[in-house]
C-alpha cells in the first residue's frame, strides 16, 4: 500500500473511454455513479433489475440513452456472463444488492441469494474475463460484529459478522471477495477491493425505511416526519462522498496492486450524528414549519451505535470528506426543491452538484 499523503489526486479524465460495468445501476447510488461516469466520457454498461420505486432516480436522471442499460438478475449467472463476454469491461463496480435491513428480516433467503450468490456470480465472471483490471465490491459499514459499544469506531481489521440478514449477507459478500482475491487474483493483472460505506444520503433516494426519503414523503403529503429511531447514531454522508472514493480506488488500483484493500468509507466524527439530530437539521434547512415525531414502532433489532474509523482511506488516498453534514442537508433540500418544482431539471441539478463536489479544491 502506498501512502499518497496530502492532496487528493482523483482525475476523472482517467475514465474517458474506459469500459466500466456497474451492477445496481438503476439504484440510488448506481444512478449517481453512472451520471458521473457518463459525464467523464466512460463507456458504461449497467446490469440490474428495473428500478422498483415510483418515482425513481434512474428515470429522473435521464441517462439510459447515454449508457448501455441491461435489465437482469444478479442471480442469473449465464445472463451476467454473456454481458461480460460481450462488453469486455476493464473496470467492474459491484453495487447490486438487496440493501434494506427491515426487508432482510422479511426475506432473508432472497437477501442472501442476491447479496452473497450475486457477489459469487460477479466475481466468477471477473475471474473468467481477462479484460478486467480493477474490481470493487461495495459493501457496508454494517459488516462488522457490532456489540453496540458506545463510541467505538470500527477499523478494517475487526471481525466481520453482521447481526441481521442484510448486514450478515454483506459480511459474507466481503468474505467471498477475500477468498476470490487470495485464491485467483494473486498473479493476475487485476486488483480486487471492497469499500464499506456508511449511511448514504442525498437527493433522489426514494427507498422505503430510509430517513431522508421519509422526510421528502412527509413534505409531499403535508404530514409530520415519522422517526423510528431518533437516538441511533449513524455515519451519515452525502452520496457523492463514497462515489468519489469508489472512483478513486478503481482508478488508483488499475495497474497498481499496491492500492488493493478493504476500505472503510465514512465521515469524520463531527459528522456522525443521531437520526434525531439529522432530522432537526433537515427541518431547519427546509423551513416552512416542517416537524417530526418520535414513533418507535418496535421493529426488529438495528444497531444503536455505528461509526467507522476512516483513517485508512485518508492515509492511502489523502482523502478528506468534502461536504459536512450541514452542507449535505442543504444540498438535499436544494435537490428536493428542484424535484418538487421542475422534475425535468433534475439532470442539470445532478450535474451542478457533481461539478461543485468534484471541482472543489
Ligand atoms: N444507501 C446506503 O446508505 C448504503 C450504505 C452502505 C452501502 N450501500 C450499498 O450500496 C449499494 C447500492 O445501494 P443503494 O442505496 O443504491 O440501493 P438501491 O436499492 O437504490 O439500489 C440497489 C440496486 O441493486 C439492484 N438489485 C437489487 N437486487 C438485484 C438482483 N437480484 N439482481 C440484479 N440487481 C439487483 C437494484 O435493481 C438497484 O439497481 C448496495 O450494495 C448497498 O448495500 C448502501
Amino acid at each position: 500500500m502506498e501512502n499518497m499523503g496530502g492532496l487528493n489526486m482523483l482525475d476523472l479524465s482517467f475514465y474517458k473511454n474506459k469500459r466500466v460495468l456497474v451492477t445496481g445501476h438503476t439504484g440510488f447510488k448506481g444512478t449517481w455513479l453512472c451520471r458521473i461516469l457518463v459525464n467523464a466520457g466512460a463507456i458504461v454498461t449497467g446490469y440490474s433489475l428495473e428500478a422498483i420505486t415510483n418515482p425513481n432516480l434512474f428515470e429522473l436522471a435521464d441517462i439510459s440513452s447515454k449508457m448501455n442499460s441491461i435489465i437482469g438478475d444478479i442471480r442469473d449467472f449465464d445472463k451476467l456472463k454473456k454481458v461480460f463476454d460481450e462488453f469486455q469491461p476493464e473496470i467492474v463496480m459491484h453495487l447490486a444488492a438487496q440493501p434494506i435491513v427491515r426487508d432482510s428480516y422479511k426475506e432473508p433467503k432472497y437477501t442472501y441469494e442476491t447479496n452473497v450468490i450475486g457477489t459469487v456470480n460477479v466475481l466468477e465472471c471477473v475471474r473468467l474475463t481477462s479484460s478486467v483490471k480493477s474490481f470493487l465490491n461495495v459493501t457496508t459499514d454494517k459488516v462488522y460484529l457490532n456489540d453496540d459499544i458506545p463510541n467505538h469506531p470500527f477499523k478494517e481489521d475487526e471481525p466481520l459478522d453482521g447481526y441481521d440478514p442484510y448486514s450478515n449477507s454483506k459480511s459474507c459478500s466481503e468474505l467471498v471477495t477475500h477468498s476470490y482475491k487470495k485464491s485467483f487474483f494473486k498473479d493476475r493483472d487485476c486488483s480486487i477491493s471492497t469499500a464499506r460505506a456508511g449511511n448514504v444520503i442525498g437527493g433522489g433516494d426514494f427507498a422505503n425505511d430510509r430517513i431522508i426519503p421519509d422526510c421528502v414523503r412527509a413534505i409531499e403529503t403535508g404530514k409530520d416526519i415519522i422517526v423510528r429511531n431518533p437516538h441511533s447514531t449513524r455515519p451519515y454522508q452525502h452520496v457523492l462522498e463514497p462515489l468519489y472514493i469508489y472512483l478513486e480506488i478503481c482508478e488508483k488500483q488499475y495497474g497498481n496492486k499496491s492500492f488493493e484493500g478493504y476500505y472503510n468509507v465514512g465521515p469524520d466524527d463531527c459528522d456522525c450524528v443521531t437520526t434525531g439530530n439529522l432530522v432537526d437539521m433537515f427541518t431547519i434547512s427546509w423551513g416552512n414549519n416542517l416537524t417530526w415525531v418520535n414513533k418507535f414502532d418496535g421493529g426488529p433489532h438495528e444497531a444503536a451505535f455505528l461509526k467507522l474509523d476512516n483513517s485508512k482511506i485518508k492515509e492511502v488516498f489523502g482523502w478528506t470528506p468534502r461536504w459536512h453534514i450541514n452542507d449535505t442537508i442543504n444540498k438535499i433540500c436544494e435537490w428536493t426543491k428542484v424535484y418538487l418544482n421542475d422534475k425535468k431539471s433534475i439532470p442539470l441539478e445532478m450535474d451542478r452538484e457533481i461539478e461543485e463536489f468534484f471541482n472543489r479544491k
